[in-house]
């Protein structure tokens, strides 16, 4: 390595250790808008990002998508469209925090709700989505009458926490699947976006 190669190498390195660790976690680019619009989602194994991403990608991809860990602040945004992942019928206790630390800036952005669930990889109905919209999401944030959808989700063990793992791989009957679709998060996307064109 010559001096000039030397020196750009340890800039790079020192570079990298002062950056902040924002740099470094997975980015949404929308496409360009005049409206703004985002996603929040919560997840624990990535279904519910995944939700999120095409239900913008719905609304022809113009909302930004968030995680909750990013603690991102949404009052540059109109529209706000909120979800997560279940456990044990709630979603994870960062975005329940996170929507009572920001009701007020929430309040009058909120044009929808999304929930992800495994529900016994059976059909979801009326059932769930007053568990984990009407009683869950839309009572922590105080406001109702706007779309939502209950998405089923999947189960992959290899993304899961270690002890979490085990449980689920010892589980009679427990095999990994995948019932997340992606037409159905667009047009849930596209729904609400045409719902908030008038
Ligand atoms: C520990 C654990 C608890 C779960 N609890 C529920 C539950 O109470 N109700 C349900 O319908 N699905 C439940 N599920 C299934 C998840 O909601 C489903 O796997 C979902 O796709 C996870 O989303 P994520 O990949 O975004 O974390 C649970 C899954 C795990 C791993």
């Amino acid at each position: 390595m010559n001096k000039r190669n030397f020196i750009k190498a340890g800039l790079l390195g020192f570079g990298a250790l002062i950056l902040p660790g924002k740099v470094f976690s997975l980015e949404y680019y929308p496409n360009p808008s005049s409206r703004k619009w985002a996603i929040l989602y919560s997840t624990w194994c990535g279904t519910a990002r995944d939700a999120g991403i095409w239900i913008s990608e719905g609304m022809d991809g113009i909302a930004n998508v968030f995680d909750v860990r990013e603690d991102p602040d949404l009052s540059k945004y109109d529209h706000i469209v909120i979800g997560g992942a279940i456990r044990s019928g709630k979603t994870s206790p960062l975005l329940q925090d996170y929507l009572q630390k920001n009701s007020e800036t929430l309040k009058s952005r909120i044009r929808g709700y999304f929930a992800v669930c495994g529900n016994m990889m059976q059909p979801v109905g009326p059932e769930q989505t007053q568990a984990f919209i009407d009683n869950h999401l839309a009572a922590i944030c105080g406001v109702t009458d706007v779309p939502s959808k209950v998405f089923l989700g999947r189960i992959t063990f290899g993304l899961m926490e270690p002890e979490i793992r085990k449980q689920f791989e010892q589980m009679p009957n427990m095999k990994e699947y995948d019932n997340l679709k992606r037409p159905e998060c667009m047009a849930f996307g596209k729904e609400i976006l045409d719902k908030n064109l008038k």
